[in-house]
């Protein structure tokens, strides 16, 4: 429940990104030794994927802030339940593959963003030797000699194939070389990890990564980096609630494109070395067209979040995102709102109003993780109490959204569901 129209005050500390935290699990299926993940978020995906380690044998659990992962993987077969529930699940099949040459998993499911077809992976695996099998939605993946490395150049830029192919080419005989990769920081730090685990990943962060297989990982204790579309959403509600709000632990320039379309909409941004700080008072303006692409370019994730908190500035905003083919669900939540927003180019584009007009609340139902986001962003704008249903979403990329922005002034409260018994 938010009630909107009051400024946001003070400093907000940036979890570790979910981003980076559910391949590095997916990697600790690697590893012979222990692996402890540092500060890592509550987050309903990460508990997702530790219950994907433990239905494979391994034990995984909470130890304070940290995770611990140990044991190794004793069964091929991903449960079938988390694995349709999250989109990272298909990031398991190459560790389970290459540690015991056959893994047993389903098409994956995660937020209805678009299509997501798993092909790239599956066809990289198969480059590396694999054999995959699809009867349904389960897929068997068998490689019964071992993975090989082999020169891979993926059809396009893809984060998670990207990151199936590091996996794979760590557990692989001999050398893989990897063209046109997805450049994210999430990538660099799943590379930083395996390194720091005995593997040797050179090029992470560029379109060209060289892996030298056949390494045995041991474990590892590590801090995972920043989540930068968290920090993007605090950004985005500072603009759009204004105040004046330090966003802390996280290097501005993960998320340069965010902070710089704020700043052309009328926003003071102060960059330091590892804040931002946001400051809007008075009316912001249109930033013309925002184009999201692959890092360093406007993030996909942070399209609805930069669009919410541009609903009421006067002049034109078009939001494009180019990765994903339906990023823009939440406009209907936008609409109840009272912004007259537009989609075109078969919802690829978002059109904001650019009348300046201020926001109503509304009952509004998230459908997807950073849809939700932007509706509570855009929600502290609106004069009155809106509603948000279907924070199930939002607490898979945020540990508690409500709880940072209350601490920010925000006049937010989460209110339970009603129980079985009532
Ligand atoms: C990762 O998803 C992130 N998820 C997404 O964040 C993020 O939006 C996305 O990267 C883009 O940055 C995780 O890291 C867990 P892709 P991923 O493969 O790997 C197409 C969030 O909100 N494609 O880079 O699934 C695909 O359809 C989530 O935190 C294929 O066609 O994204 C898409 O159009 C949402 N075949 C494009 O590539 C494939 O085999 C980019 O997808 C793989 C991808």
């Amino acid at each position: 429940m938010v009630r909107g129209g009051r400024p946001l005050y003070g400093t907000a500390q940036v979890p570790a990104a979910k981003n980076s935290v559910l391949p590095l699990l997916a990697a600790s299926l690697l590893c012979g030794g222990p692996v402890r993940l540092r500060g890592v978020p509550r987050l309903s995906d990460v508990e997702g994927c530790m219950a994907l380690l433990r239905g494979v044998g391994c034990a995984a659990a909470w130890d304070g802030g940290d995770v611990v992962v140990a044991g190794r993987a004793a069964c091929c077969r991903l449960p079938a339940e988390e694995t349709a529930r999250m989109r990272a699940s298909v990031l398991f099949a190459a560790p389970l593959l290459g540690r015991l040459g056959r893994a047993e998993t389903a098409l994956p499911g995660g937020c209805n963003i678009g299509a997501r077809p798993v092909d790239w992976h599956l066809g990289a695996l198969e480059r590396m030797g694999a054999r995959v099998e699809q009867a349904g939605d389960r897929l068997i993946l068998t490689a019964p000699a071992g993975l090989r490395g082999a020169c891979i150049r993926l059809p396009g830029p893809s984060v998670g194939a990207t990151e199936t192919v590091l996996l794979a080419g760590c557990a692989a005989h001999g050398p893989t070389r990897l063209q046109g990769a997805a450049r994210e920081p999430e990538i660099v730090d799943l590379a930083r990890f395996l390194n720091a685990c005995g593997g040797c990943v050179r090029g992470a962060g560029s379109a060209e990564i060289v892996i030298e297989g056949g390494r045995p990982l041991h474990g590892a204790a590590f801090a995972p980096m920043p989540d930068r579309i968290c920090a993007s959403t605090l950004a985005c509600a500072a603009a759009s609630a204004r105040g004046w709000v330090t966003v802390a632990g996280c290097a501005p320039g993960l998320y340069a494109p965010v902070l710089d379309a704020l700043e052309a909409a009328g926003c003071q941004v102060l960059r330091g070395t590892d804040s931002a700080t946001v400051g809007c008072a008075g009316r912001l303006r249109g930033v013309g067209r925002l184009v999201t692409g692959g890092y360093p370019g406007l993030a996909t994730d942070a399209a609805p979040l930069v669009a919410a908190a541009l609903l009421t500035a006067a002049g034109q905003t078009v939001v494009e995102d180019r990765v994903f083919e339906a990023r823009f669900g939440c406009a209907e939540g936008f609409a109840a709102m009272g912004a007259r927003v537009r989609t075109g180019a078969a919802g690829r584009e978002l059109w904001l109003p650019g009348d300046g007009r201020p926001l109503h609340g509304a009952a509004v139902e998230a459908g997807d993780l950073r849809g939700g986001a932007a509706l509570v962003v855009a929600a502290l704008a609106a004069r009155g109490q809106s509603r948000i249903a279907g924070c199930g979403y939002i607490d898979r990329g945020y540990p508690a959204l409500e709880a940072m922005l209350a601490r920010l002034g925000a006049r937010i409260r989460r209110e339970m569901p009603p129980g079985p018994a009532d």
